[in-house]
C-alpha cells in the first residue's frame, strides 16, 4: 500500500477563539480541515504558555478527525504518557527539547501514538537523520515558535528540500509550520511538504458563527497549491 502523501491541511487553534474551542474544532472539521494541530507551550521553551493535558483531553471530545498535539515543552519526556492518554493521535517533540531524542521517539512509540519530530528553524535537517526510522514525520518551523500570525521565514524551504531527499521513499510526512498561507503554501509543497499548519491564515476573518470563512480559507490555500 503506497504511502498516502496526499495534501492535509492542519488548522492550528492558536488562533482559534480560546473562550470556544468545542465550536471552533467542529467547525474546521465541518469545513474541511484533515488534522487539528494543537500548540502545547510551557512559557520555558518557547515564550508563550497555552494548553495542559486537562485541555487537550477536552478538546479531543470534539476532534473526529486526527488530532495533533506539537509540544513546545523542555523537558518533554515527563509529559509524554499524559499527551498520550489526553487522547493525542500524533504527539511532536521538538530535537531541541532534550538530550535524548533518539529514546523520547521510543517512548513514544511505547504509548502506540505516531511520533514527529520538530526543528526550529535554526536547526539543520541532518539533526534527525538518525532518528528517521523512529518517525512518521518531520515539522519543519518556518517561524520561530511562541505564537501565531508571524512572517514565514523562506531560508526553510532549502531545509525541507533537504529532508524530502533524506526521508526518500519512507512512510513519514513533512509537516510545515509557521506563516503557511495560499502565498507559502505552493513553495512548501514543491519543495517536498505533504501536511500543511495554519492558524491565522485559516482562522482571520471568521469565527464559529461564520464557520463558511474558514473553509473558504482553506480551500484558498488548497486551490493556491493545486494552481501552482
Ligand atoms: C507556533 C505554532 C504554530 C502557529 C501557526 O509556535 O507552532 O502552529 O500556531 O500559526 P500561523 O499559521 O498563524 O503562523
Ligand atoms: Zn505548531
Amino acid at each position: 500500500m503506497t504511502f498516502d502523501r496526499r495534501l492535509r491541511i492542519a488548522p492550528s487553534i492558536l488562533s482559534a477563539d480560546f473562550a470556544d474551542f468545542g465550536r471552533e474544532i467542529r467547525a474546521t472539521e465541518d469545513q474541511g480541515a484533515d488534522w487539528v494541530h494543537v500548540d502545547v507551550m510551557d512559557g520555558h521553551f518557547v515564550p508563550n504558555l497555552t494548553f495542559g493535558p486537562p485541555a487537550v483531553k477536552a478538546f479531543r471530545r470534539h476532534v473526529t478527525t486526527f488530532m495533533d498535539v506539537h509540544l513546545m515543552i523542555a523537558p518533554v519526556d515527563p509529559f509524554i504518557e499524559a499527551y498520550a492518554e489526553a487522547g493525542a493521535d500524533m504527539i511532536t517533540v521538538h530535537v531541541e527539547a532534550g538530550p535524548h531524542i533518539h529514546r523520547t521517539l521510543q517512548a513514544i512509540r511505547a504509548t502506540g501514538r505516531m511520533a514527529g519530530v520538530a526543528l526550529n528553524p535554526g536547526t539543520p535537517a541532518e539533526a534527525v537523520e538518525h532518528v528517521l526510522d523512529l518517525c512518521d514525520m518531520v515539522l519543519v518551523m518556518s517561524v520561530n515558535p511562541g505564537f501565531g500570525g508571524q512572517k514565514f521565514i523562506h531560508s526553510q524551504i532549502a531545509k525541507i528540500e533537504r529532508l524530502r531527499a533524506m526521508i526518500g521513499d519512507r512512510p513519514i510526512h513533512i509537516q510545515v509550520d509557521g506563516g503557511v498561507d495560499p502565498d507559502t503554501a505552493p513553495l512548501v509543497v514543491r519543495a517536498g511538504a505533504d501536511v500543511l499548519v495554519a492558524g491565522s491564515a485559516v482562522f482571520r476573518g471568521g469565527s464559529a458563527d461564520t464557520p463558511e470563512v474558514y473553509g473558504r480559507n482553506m480551500r484558498a490555500i488548497r486551490e493556491a497549491v493545486a494552481a501552482a
